[in-house]
């Protein structure tokens, strides 16, 4: 059993952390900036809640947040007057499960160092459906000895753990992850529209062509919410921009050539303008339909 702090009690850090405590079995402080959703988790899961990033994180073996960007990051781990960092104790790790930018993660892996703690960026993948099920796929950037630590506590709430390099590289493997996400549910998309428009029973032509070279995640959990329109749940169209951001931002660094995810990124801000921010990704849909 460890001593855990998690920062960020949203979609994705609530039920996370009470995996953390109820199946890895360790004593968790919460932190939420919104006081009330802590307070929640604590009446729901037991364990303790604290008033800032500082207060949780103090002496803690481990400190994980999953808060929205890198801004929201920087100011849990080393804001001013009550970031986790300013407490946290020598050779423990703070696990970043947010998705953000590789910049940032080699920024705090190098202050985490400085004050001799150590630094993983852990975004995830999997959705709200993985982090209730405690099936996330975790994408590790850092150092191989904080990661053999930190590993097992991770299982908590993944069923997939991977070291991909140095710290950003976690951040990296997420940001591929998504540019492989965004071509496909547009093509999804384009294909549900086009049967629509041939007078096909998308059900039936989904039932086939997702056994064959089409099948994907997004085709299996997908289609019949498409086809039906509803996008009021799921991962939403304002995250979505922000990690597309991120990626051609770090593209823009790297020479990378990303024409078609460039592309999808302008449908989503299309999709914001109908007043889908919180639809889900596979609203790409509606913009077609409108
Ligand atoms: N949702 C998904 O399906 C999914 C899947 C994979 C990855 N992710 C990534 O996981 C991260 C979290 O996503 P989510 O869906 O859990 O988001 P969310 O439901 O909007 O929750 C965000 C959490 O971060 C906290 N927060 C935001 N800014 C903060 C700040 N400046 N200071 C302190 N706390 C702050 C929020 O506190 P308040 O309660 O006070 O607002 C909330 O607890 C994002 O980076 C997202 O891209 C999400």
């Amino acid at each position: 059993m460890a001593t855990v702090a998690f920062l960020g009690l949203g979609v994705m850090g609530y039920p996370m952390a009470a995996h953390l405590k109820n199946k890895g079995g360790h004593d968790v402080t919460v932190y939420n900036r919104t006081a009330a959703r802590a307070e929640k988790w604590v009446a729901e899961h037991g364990g303790r809640s604290a008033p800032t990033p500082a207060d949780a994180a103090d002496g803690k073996d481990f400190v994980f947040a999953c808060v929205g960007n890198d801004d929201d990051l920087r100011e849990v781990a080393i804001g001013p007057s009550s970031g986790a960092f300013s407490a946290m104790k020598k050779g423990a790790i703070f696990i970043d499960n947010t998705t953000a930018s590789a910049e940032v993660a080699r920024e705090l892996a190098e202050k985490a160092d400085a004050r001799g703690f150590g630094f993983l960026d852990a975004p995830v993948s999997g959705g709200q459906a993985g982090a209730e099920n405690g099936v996330l796929t975790v994408m590790v950037g850092g150092a191989q000895e904080h990661f053999d630590r930190a590993k097992p506590v991770i299982e908590a709430y993944a069923r997939m753990v991977g070291l991909m390099g140095p710290a950003g590289a976690g951040q990296l493997t997420k940001m591929i992850n998504q540019i492989c996400i965004a071509g496909l549910v547009q093509g999804l998309a384009e294909g549900i529209h086009f049967g629509k428009r041939a007078g096909l029973d998308i059900e039936k032509v989904i039932e086939v062509i997702s056994k064959g070279a089409a099948g994907s995640w997004q085709m299996e959990n997908r289609h019949k919410t498409m086809n039906a329109g509803k996008y009021d749940f799921g991962f939403a169209v304002d995250w979505m921009r922000k990690d597309l951001g991120i990626c051609l931002a770090e593209a823009d660094r790297n020479g990378a050539k990303l024409p078609v995810t460039a592309l999808i990124d302008q449908f989503y801000k299309d999709v914001q303008a109908m007043g889908g921010r919180r639809w889900d990704t596979s609203s790409l849909l509606a913009r077609l339909e409108k």
